[in-house]
C-alpha cells in the first residue's frame, strides 16, 4: 500500500534535522511504497499550502548538515485557534492542505510548541507523528532529544575557551547558555567545562551568594571565576514575582539579559573585573555531533516504523535507553524541567559548584 507522508520542521532550528528527516525517509523508502511531501517552513507552510514533492535523492547528503533543508518558523500554539488580521482559521486550512496533499500521516519534527500543535491536529483527526528535537532538551517523556549533545558540545568549547582567557586576565567571566525556561543545556555545558557557579532558571539565585562564591575562590588563590548562567535565570526576588510583574520589574531596572546584569553586578559587588559572553544562537549552528547522527537516525527510523504499524498519534522519545514512543495527548503541554534532585545538580553541589543558593 502506497503511503503519503508529509514532513515539517517547526520552531527553532538546531543540529540533526537533516539527519532526522534523512532517517525518516530512507527507513519510509525501504519499508513501504513511500511518497513524501516537504513542507516549508513548519505549520506556516502546512497554513499556507506551501510544499513540494520530494524525490529520494533530496535525503542524500544531508545527514551532516546543520539547519533544515525544509526550513522553520516560529508559529506560537497559543494563536493556531485565534483568527488574525490576515483573516485565516489556521486549524481549517492546514486540515484542508493536509487533504489536498491526499497525506495519509505527517511527521512534525519540534519541540514543545510543535508538540502541541502536533496534538491538535491529532486530535482534528489528522495522523501525525511527533519527533522531539530541541538544544533545551526539555520535552517532556524523553530522557533526551536531538540537537541537545550538539549544543552541549559547542557551550562546553565556550566555556573551555572563556577559562584560558579568565585566567590570563584575572577576571570573573559569566557566560549566558541558551534555555529560557529549562537549564539542562547551561547544567550540563556548566559541568563539562568547569564553571564554578552554575545558575538555572529551575534553582532562583541570590546575587550575593554569587559574589561569596567569587570571594571564596578569591580566598582559595583563585583569582578568577567561571558563572554559567541559563539565559532565562532569574534571582530568588524575581522568582517571587508573577510573570507580568517580573517584566516590568526588569523594564524598569534597565534589564539588559542575564549575564550582563550579572557581571555588572558582581563587578560592583565583589570589585572583581567581570565580563559577559553571550555565544547565542551559534550554539544551534552547524554540524551535528556523532551521537546527534546517531540519536536523530534512530528517532526518525522509528517514526517510519510507526508509520509502516499505522500507530498514529504518538511521540517518538527516548525511554531508559531504549527508543520508543508515548501518546502525543500525554506530552502536549508538559515540560521536562531540570528537578532539584538530578543525579547531576548533586553531583555539581558535592563538588562545591555553586548554584547561587
Ligand atoms: O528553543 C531553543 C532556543 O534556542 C532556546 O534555548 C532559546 O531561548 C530560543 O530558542 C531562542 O529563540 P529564537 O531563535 O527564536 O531567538
Amino acid at each position: 500500500m502506497k503511503r503519503r507522508i508529509g514532513i515539517l520542521t517547526s520552531g527553532g532550528d538546531c543540529p540533526g534535522l537533516n539527519a532526522c528527516i534523512r532517517g525518516v525517509a530512507r527507513a519510509s523508502y525501504s519499508l513501504f511504497d513511500t511518497e513524501i511531501i516537504g513542507i516549508q517552513d513548519g505549520y506556516a507552510g502546512l497554513i499556507s499550502g506551501d510544499y513540494r514533492e520530494m524525490k529520494q535523492s533530496d535525503f542524500s547528503g544531508i545527514l551532516t548538515l546543520g539547519g533544515t533543508i525544509l526550513g522553520t518558523r516560529r508559529t506560537p500554539f497559543r494563536n493556531m485557534r485565534v483568527i488574525e488580521d490576515d483573516n485565516v482559521d489556521k486549524v481549517k486550512a492546514m486540515k484542508e492542505n493536509y487533504k489536498k496533499m491526499r497525506l495519509d500521516c505527517l511527521v512534525t519534527l519540534g519541540g514543545n510548541g510543535t508538540h502541541k500543535t502536533a496534538n491538535l491536529l491529532s486530535e482534528e483527526g489528522l495522523n501525525v507523528i511527533g519527533l522531539p528535537k530541541t538544544i533545551d532538551n526539555d520535552i517532556w517523556g524523553t530522557d533526551v532529544t536531538f540537537g541537545f549533545h550538539t549544543a552541549v558540545d559547542i557551550a562546553t568549547d565556550v566555556i573551555d575557551r572563556i577559562h584560558t582567557t579568565a585566567a590570563s586576565h584575572g577576571r570573573c567571566m559569566v557566560i549566558e547558555i541558551m534555555g529560557n525556561k529549562a537549564g539542562w543545556l547551561t547544567l550540563y555545558s556548566g559541568i563539562a567545562g568547569g564553571a564554578d557557579v552554575i545558575l538555572l532558571p529551575e534553582i532562583p539565585y541570590d546575587p550575593k551568594a554569587v559574589a561569596k562564591a567569587i570571594e571564596r575562590r578569591a580566598e582559595a588563590g583563585k583569582d578568577f571565576s567561571i558563572v554559567a548562567i541559563a539565559e532565562g535565570a532569574m534571582t530568588q526576588k524575581e522568582a517571587k514575582m508573577k510573570k507580568k510583574e517580573r517584566l516590568a520589574f526588569r523594564q524598569e531596572t534597565g534589564f539588559n539579559g542575564a549575564a550582563n546584569r550579572l557581571a555588572a553586578e558582581l563587578q560592583q559587588m565583589v570589585g572583581v573585573e567581570a565580563r559577559a559572553v553571550i555565544p547565542g544562537h551559534v550554539q544551534r549552528g552547524g554540524t551535528p555531533s556523532a551521537y546527534d547522527r546517531m540519536l536523530s537516525t534512530i528517532f526518525g527510523v522509528h517514526a517510519a516504523q510507526l508509520i509502516a504499524d499505522g500507530n498514529y498519534g504518538q511521540a517518538v522519545a527516548m525511554i531508559g535507553n531504549q527508543v520508543g514512543h508515548n501518546p502525543l495527548s500525554e506530552v502536549a503541554g508538559k515540560t521536562k524541567f531540570v528537578p532539584d534532585d538530578a543525579q547531576a545538580v548533586k553531583a555539581a553541589r558535592a563538588m562545591g559548584i555553586s548554584f547561587g543558593e
